[in-house]
């Protein structure tokens, strides 16, 4: 008996090369990692002068002298990164009323059925949390930064005023490294994002999954696209 057939004669495999997106140029990429570098030296040496139990931090720094002298031009550093992310990542960053949609099926974005959800843009809710969020508090460790900044500016503010400014930039400073947490763990939980900021692609699997109306804009310009 003759093997059952599934296909038509004139059914193609026409191309085997996935759809790559591209998400991050070069420079955003380079300014990313530097400002990650950044940051991740600033916790450990903001957690080297926050207590004495973490003091032993100081000699990845040199000692506890250049520790305190490095802090806040790495502090300055961020700042500067931080700033030039905000400029070319602000628009897309928008509050949306799909993202109240997404905050509502948040359960199903933790057990994965993303098909419930509503289609997403760029960003979806809680990277837009992360953003906002590095954003308030990185303005208010510089806000309260430049008056603990004694070596420059001794007579900035008053003793009292300072000892208010060191209490929210500790405050700030824990909260901020909790956000830092939230988005490395939602970067490698989320399959297929970290080449976003590595190559600067993602699949188009990836893109049809989590952000279809960002993928659809982009299918649908024309010229822009490899394929045409
Ligand atoms: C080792 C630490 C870090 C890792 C592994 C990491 C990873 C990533 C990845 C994979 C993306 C792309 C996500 C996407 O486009 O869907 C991203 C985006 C981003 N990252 Fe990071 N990151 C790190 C540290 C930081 C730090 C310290 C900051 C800020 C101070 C930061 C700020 C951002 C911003 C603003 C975006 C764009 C997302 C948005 O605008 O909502 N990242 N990161």
């Amino acid at each position: 008996m003759a093997p059952r057939k599934f296909s038509e004669p004139t059914d193609r495999i026409l191309g085997t090369r996935p759809v790559e997106v591209r998400r991050y140029g070069a420079f955003i990429r380079v300014n990313h990692w530097f400002g990650a570098i950044c940051f991740v030296l600033l916790m450990l040496s903001g957690f080297a002068l926050f207590h004495p139990s973490f003091f032993g931090l100081t000699a990845l720094f040199g000692g506890g002298q250049t520790t305190r002298w490095i802090h806040p031009f790495l502090g300055i550093a961020l700042v500067i990164s931080f700033a030039a992310m905000f400029i070319q990542l602000v628009r897309l960053n928008i509050l949306r009323r799909e993202d109240l949609v997404w905050t509502a099926h948040i359960a199903d974005v933790i057990t994965g059925h993303e098909e419930r959800l509503p289609e997403l843009g760029k960003y979806n809710f809680g990277q837009k949390v992360v953003f906002w969020g590095m954003f308030w508090l990185i303005l208010a460790l510089v806000a309260t930064g430049i008056p603990m900044w004694v070596q420059y500016f001794p007579d900035l503010v008053s003793i009292p005023t300072r000892r208010i400014a060191i209490l929210i930039h500790s405050i700030s400073a824990v909260l901020i490294v909790l956000v830092f947490i939230l988005h490395v763990f939602a970067a490698l939980w989320t399959r297929g994002t970290i080449r976003a900021m590595t190559r600067g692609t993602v699949t188009g699997g990836w893109a049809w999954l989590h952000h279809r109306k960002w993928l659809r804009e982009l299918a649908g310009r024309r010229g822009t696209n490899a394929a045409e």
